[in-house]
């Protein structure tokens, strides 16, 4: 294991953990289980019942060259691409339930041809698209001869747009109110103080600026180069699915959908091939035994951006 700086709280695993964990990792789907699946996404999701899981985290490799462990995803052309997203879309619809979510992670280069697949699907009245949320995750690699990519899209897609589940007060926004006024009566309009200023619980945008990717000193952290952060999908899970409710992470990583999604009671289970991310999702479930906070989101209210 690598020495690591004071402060950062990057989750590692060591021998122990590694040989403490394993035993957890399952290699197939079983129902009614809670689970890190190591396998083959295409082939672990053709053992799930139809119409079984209330929502689904996908956050498929996107369309660039990008190391995952032992495993390398190479950039495609758009053509391949599409036939490669389409094929992971079908797959993961079937096993959704009639009042199901999906949210689909995608980059400015892969979200289109995500949007292509989706439209196809739309047309032949298996889904509706009904929302995309653009993230300002704020982090980025700077480059001299461009802007800095600092946007992920993340669509929104029901099987139904007649019926599904969507939490509003779950996800309200906390907005600090800067001009407090008070109507003639001498009472708040529409804003409270509880001690830490004016506020008001607004409707939550589909442009997201307070949440930061995961970084060495933030206890979630992990070495997987494309990590998303608790906060983005405690949002997602508490606005589209109820406690209780099966959450299914394809792709996992390491995790981050079936840890956040237990933090807040759901049932999980999640499909990743490369052994030591589904190693380092076991730890960060058993770590959530004995703290389940999530950063960013306390006293059930998403505070703004800490960096
Ligand atoms: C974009 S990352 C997901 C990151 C995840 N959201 C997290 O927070 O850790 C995509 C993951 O899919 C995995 N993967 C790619 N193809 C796969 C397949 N066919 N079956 C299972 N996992 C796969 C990669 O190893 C990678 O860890």
């Amino acid at each position: 294991m690598k020495e690591k700086a004071l402060m950062n709280r990057t989750i590692v695993l060591s021998d122990e953990d590694k040989n403490i964990y394993q035993k957890f990792i399952h290699d197939h789907f079983e129902e009614n289980k809670n689970s890190i699946i190591q396998g083959d996404f295409t082939v672990i999701n053709n053992q799930i019942p139809d119409k079984y899981v209330d929502l689904i985290l996908l956050d498929p490799p996107y369309n660039i060259t990008k190391t995952y462990g032992e495993n390398t995803f190479k950039a495609m052309s758009d053509d391949d691409y599409y036939e490669y997203i389409l094929y992971i879309f079908k797959k993961c619809l079937r096993v959704l339930k009639d009042t199901g979510t999906m949210y689909i992670c995608g980059d400015w280069k892969t979200s289109y041809v995500q949007r292509k697949a989706l439209e196809f699907l739309e047309n032949q009245g298996v889904c509706d698209v009904i929302n995309r949320i653009t993230w300002a995750r704020d982090k980025g690699r700077g480059a001299a001869n461009n802007w800095k990519n600092n946007i992920e899209d993340i669509y929104m897609v029901v099987k139904s747009k007649d019926n599904y589940t969507f939490n509003l007060d779950a996800v309200k926004m906390r907005k600090t109110v800067l001009a407090p006024y008070k109507d003639k009566n001498g009472n708040n309009k529409d804003w409270k103080d509880d001690g830490e200023g004016a506020y008001r619980m607004t409707h939550p945008s589909n442009i997201w600026f307070d949440i930061t990717v995961p970084f060495w000193s933030m206890a979630e952290n992990t070495e997987h180069p494309t990590q998303k952060p608790e906060k983005l999908y405690a949002k997602l899970i508490l606005a589209s699915s109820n406690e209780g409710d099966i959450v299914y992470e394809p792709f996992a990583g390491v995790f981050t959908g079936c840890v956040t999604a237990k933090k807040l009671k759901r049932n999980w289970f999640g499909v990743e091939y490369e052994n030591e991310y589904c190693l380092i999702g076991q730890k960060r479930i058993a770590m959530s035994e004995l703290n389940d906070s999530i950063q960013g989101y306390e006293d059930s209210v998403f505070k703004d951006k800490q960096i």
